[in-house]
């Protein structure tokens, strides 16, 4: 089977192509337009993936040697994330489909995520414990099977990527601001500066970083070390993640935690989650730092899971773009309309 998959749910535009589980060629396009703004500008980033996404899929093809008429599937991003941004991505990959006798999968960018560290229905042992931290979404999901994935809780405001942006962007560190400010705590001490914890509860599977946020804006206000500053916000926000991701995996029996989402691209985060796993003896799947962050292979990878759950699975070409996307139960990983 040959899938076409593709990803413009915010500011990066991808394009893969996967062949048997294999991937064939991938391109992706980060938006470098939205850095002097400060945050992405939701009409820019739709413009811009109408200009980039026909030339990446092109040098795909041609990589691979495929022409349209070659792909058997065709995967777009569904939601949740900017419709704009949905609709070009989701327009394009429906009348490539429809062009070309294809069928058509509208795919949840969440189940993206966690569908990296998709190999196969046995590559993963359940149950499992989820992680999904990204710019969107700090959310905690317990599995059962690769179609059986059930929310446990998420963030009551900011997402913990969006903490991570808004930190930085206090600090006038640029955008996106998540891996400059991680770069910038590793030279500090995150002991010489106490923030507030919030929501520390391990069992409390919920999330709150807003208050951390204004708490870094005083400190930086007064005066306060930016390296230190970094380490400490950094060190706060990944003990409360690892604490309650551990927790729901003991409480719940899970023989395998998988983190999923930009944020995944922590060093911190990566580093602790790796020691804690190994010290119980849980086994943990980290996305590699190029897949932790949007791309369309993990569109591509969750396709592939819907079709060899439900061989006949297709999404009408009336599916539309969706900027929430129920996440109480991952049912449908793609979408059923
Ligand atoms: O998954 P993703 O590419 O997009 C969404 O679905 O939101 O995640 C992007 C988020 C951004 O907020 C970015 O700042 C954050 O991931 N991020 C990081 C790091 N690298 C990317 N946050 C903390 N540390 C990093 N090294
Ligand atoms: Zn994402």
């Amino acid at each position: 089977m040959r899938i076409l998959a593709v990803e413009t749910s915010c500011d990066d535009s991808a394009v893969a192509l996967l062949e048997e589980g294999r991937t064939v060629a991938e391109f992706i396009h980060t938006q470098q337009i939205h850095s002097i703004h400060g945050g992405v500008v939701p009409e820019l980033a739709s413009r811009n993936h109408m200009e980039v996404l026909p030339g990446l899929v092109r040098k795909a093809l041609e990589v691979a040697r495929w022409k349209l008429r070659d792909v058997d599937v065709f995967a777009a991003t569904a939601g949740p994330g900017l419709v704009g941004s949905l609709l070009v991505g989701l327009s394009w990959t429906k009348a490539a489909a429809w062009g070309s006798g294809g069928r058509f999968l509208g795919i949840n960018h969440l189940a993206a995520h966690i569908h990296t560290h998709y190999t196969g229905p046995d590559s993963v042992e359940f149950p499992a414990t989820v992680l999904l931290v990204s710019g969107g979404h700090t959310i905690l999901f317990s599995m059962t099977g690769w179609d059986r994935i059930r929310l446990l809780g998420s963030t009551r405001d900011d997402a913990v990527g969006e903490a991570f942006d808004k930190t930085a962007k206090i600090a006038g560190l640029g955008y996106p601001g998540g891996a400059i400010l991680d770069e910038m705590a590793s030279r500090g001490d995150p002991h010489n500066i106490a923030l507030p914890s919030p929501l520390p509860d391990p069992s409390n599977p919920e999330f709150s970083f807003s208050g951390l946020k204004t708490a870094v804006r005083l400190l930086w206000e007064r005066g306060a070390d930016i390296y230190d500053l970094a380490a400490s916000f950094r060190s706060t926000v990944v003990e409360i993640l690892v604490s309650k991701l551990l927790y729901q995996a003991r409480e719940l029996g899970s023989k395998t935690v998988l983190a999923a989402g930009g944020v995944t691209a922590n060093s911190l985060l990566r580093s602790r989650l790796t020691e804690e796993c190994s010290g119980i003896g849980l086994k943990l799947l980290l996305p590699q730092k190029r897949y932790a962050t949007d791309n369309a292979v993990m569109v591509g990878k969750a396709a592939e899971a819907v079709l060899q759950f439900n061989p006949d699975a297709s999404s009408s070409l009336g599916c539309n773009a969706f900027a929430r996307w129920s996440d109480s139960v991952l049912k449908t990983l793609c979408c059923n309309r």
